[in-house]
């Protein structure tokens, strides 16, 4: 069982280069199989979702190299349409291939993602989107079988934002027949990346950023060299690395123009930062102030994936903290793992009352990705030694948590 060991009461002080985007590098690569050919993705992360989806494309029979952090995906050989169990169940986001191998293959099966720690998560705007595009879709023993005698254009209104539902709506439309008009979308960054690419790659697709996309279907799409955006939500939780320490650190190529919200925040806790020539600056000194109301939202509100790391970060402020979590039904998973540090935690349905407090180095267990990264966060300024479990979910979405904490000066070790 992975571990990593936090030594606390360490301000960070240094400067850390941010990764490429997990979530925007995932559906890029489920877009490649829509391309009989070629794509070339750069500062791609070497993470093990990514490495996921590099298996789940190379055992449909895609061609993949890595040179660094370059990614090449040849497609042109692939010869299978069903997502490979095992692999397509390590990931949910394996269920956006259905809209590309749809589009591509006019049939595809992928494992049901299924529900995860943060909540049921379930599929039916991806399913109701895809359906009314013209796919036949079947739950058979936890497969999901699709098939089309060819999608076409339509309308699709989506009662309510998803991220992934969106993605795979855009996947299945830029090769249907006719045009599509996709209501009530994300405007993630994630989305508005995934279209950019596939505009690249000869789609059709307007509205771009707003909740409006309107996709005229072409015949088919041709090689692309893309550049994987920064993680914003990497550079959230360094951020927050710095907050909880008081230090001053510098993130490179942060990707600031997404993080508004998050910079909201940090300031409000009494965070001071500069940003020029793609540099980050953070002074923390004084980022012990706490916050009475914050809410996730989807973007461009506060991101549900910082949620747990700016917990961590409130549980040492001076004065009381709420935060409310509106899009997931269940991810408060890591507050007792705080509890066990000495947080003073109260939970309230979704709204979680941060008490000022102080933490205690313990042994504690991660339960996923970035629960995972806020109990890091949290021994960085717990007194003593912290030692984090099960890591491998940490790994999922950060390339090396402990390389990065190191370069701001964090003393912390993997087992
Ligand atoms: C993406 O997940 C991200 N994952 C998540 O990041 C992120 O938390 C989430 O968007 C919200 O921003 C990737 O991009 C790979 P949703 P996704 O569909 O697309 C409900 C991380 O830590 N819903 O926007 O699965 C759903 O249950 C991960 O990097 C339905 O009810 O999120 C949730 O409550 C965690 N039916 C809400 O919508 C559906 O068909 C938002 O989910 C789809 C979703």
């Amino acid at each position: 069982m992975k571990g990593i060991k936090v030594v606390g009461g360490v301000p960070l002080n240094g400067e850390v280069k941010i990764q490429g985007s997990k979530n925007a590098a995932l559906p890029l690569m489920a877009a490649a199989l829509l391309n009989k050919g070629t794509t070339i993705l750069y500062d791609c992360p070497q993470i093990a979702d990514v490495f996921v989806m590099e298996e789940i494309l190379r055992l449909l029979g895609a061609k993949t190299v890595w040179n660094n952090h370059t990614l090449e995906i040849n497609t042109e050989f692939i010869d299978k349409t069903q997502v490979d169990e095992e692999q397509g169940r390590k990931m949910r986001s394996s269920i956006i291939l259905l809209g590309s191998l749809l589009g591509r293959f006019q049939e595809g099966a992928v494992p049901h993602p299924g529900g995860c720690v943060i909540g049921k998560r379930p599929i039916d705007l991806h399913l109701k989107a895809l359906r009314e595009m013209g796919a036949e879709i079947s739950e058979i023993q936890g497969e999901i079988f699709a098939k089309t005698r060819g999608l076409r254009g339509s309308r699709i209104h989506f009662p309510f934002v998803s991220v992934g539902a969106t993605q795979n709506a855009v996947l299945a439309s830029v090769l249907a027949k006719g045009d599509t008009i996709l209501e009530g979308c994300s405007r993630e960054p994630e989305v508005c990346t995934l279209c950019r690419f596939l505009k690249k790659a000869g789609a059709k697709i307007e509205g771009i950023g707003t909740s409006r996309l309107m996709v005229t279907g072409v015949e088919k799409l041709h090689d692309v060299v893309f550049q994987v955006p920064k993680d914003r939500i990497a550079a959230g939780t360094y951020l927050c690395a710095s907050a909880i320490t008081r230090g001053q650190c510098v993130l490179l190529d942060a990707p600031v123009e997404e993080m508004e919200a998050v910079l909201l925040a940090y300031k409000k806790m009494g965070g001071q930062y500069t940003c020029n020539s793609g540099k980050l600056t953070l002074c923390s000194f004084h980022a012990d102030k706490p916050l009475d109301n914050l809410q996730t939202q989807v973007y461009p509100g506060f991101p549900t994936d910082l949620q747990s790391v700016f917990m961590a970060a409130l549980t040492v402020a001076r004065g009381e903290s709420r935060i409310t979590e509106n899009i997931f039904e269940d991810r408060f998973k890591t507050v007792p793992q705080l509890q066990a540090m000495g947080a003073r935690i109260e939970m309230e349905g979704n709204t979680a009352r941060i008490l000022p407090g102080e933490l205690t180095g313990t042994e504690v267990i991660a339960s996923e990705l970035r629960g995972g990264a806020a109990l890091l966060v949290a021994g960085l300024a717990a007194k003593g030694e912290t030692y984090v479990k099960n890591c491998s979910y940490i790994e999922r979405g950060y390339e090396d948590i402990c390389r990065d904490l190191c370069m701001l000066g964090a003393q912390i070790y993997r087992d």
